[in-house]
């Protein structure tokens, strides 16, 4: 995942409330703030081999053509996060990651719709994101959601070496 701005612009932020995941789990998507970003990086820390500063999040979050997501539960407690760019007629998904203890029960699904939505919105034709070969749980997330492999960046990770599989949606 991750690559940088080119040209466009972010329109509103949105807020959905009260949709519950697959175990019924009330989880709430909300643009992040200065505020989460402590909590944000926590799960970036326990989620990936080569996670992002926290200052890439503040970046993120500043930044007028990206978006960070917040994912929160009934208890105000921050349990996931996603990041995407949009740019002219592209989205670009630049990192998602659900808290350990609250994965496979739809939240990173919900994550995903939320920038899906946001894409149109904004005008994107196509979505795309890279992801590590051998994450099999994300790339199934995005399969979900009607992403399929269009290419192969050799390389493209470190900590441990790993090729990248673009994967893209027409929208
Ligand atoms: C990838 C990740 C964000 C998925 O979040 P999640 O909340 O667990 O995802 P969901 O519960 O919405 O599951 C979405 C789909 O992926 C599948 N899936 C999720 N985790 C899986 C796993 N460990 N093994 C197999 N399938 C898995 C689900 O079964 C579901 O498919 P279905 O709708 O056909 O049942 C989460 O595993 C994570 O944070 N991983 C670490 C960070 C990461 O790898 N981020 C992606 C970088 S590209």
């Amino acid at each position: 995942m991750g690559s940088g701005p080119r040209s466009g612009t972010v329109g509103g932020r949105r807020v959905t409330k009260g949709k519950k995941g697959k175990e019924g789990i009330e989880v709430t998507i909300r643009a992040a703030t200065e505020s989460d970003l402590a909590a944000i990086h926590a799960i970036e820390l326990a989620s990936f081999a080569d996670p992002w500063a926290i200052t890439g999040f503040r970046d993120m979050i500043e930044h007028s053509r990206a978006r960070v997501e917040a994912a929160i539960d009934s208890k105000g407690t921050l349990i996931g996060y996603a990041v995407a760019w949009y740019v002219a007629d592209e989205a670009e998904i630049a990192n998602v990651a659900v808290a350990l203890a609250m994965r496979q029960r739809g939240i990173g699904t919900k994550l995903l719709d939320r920038i899906l939505e946001a894409a149109a919105t904004l005008g994107a034709r196509t979505v795309f994101l890279e992801v590590r070969e051998s994450n099999l749980a994300a790339q199934k997330l995005y399969a979900s959601r009607a992403f399929a492999v269009a290419g192969r960046r050799k390389l493209y990770y470190r900590r441990p070496d790993e090729d990248a599989l673009v994967m893209r949606r027409v929208l």
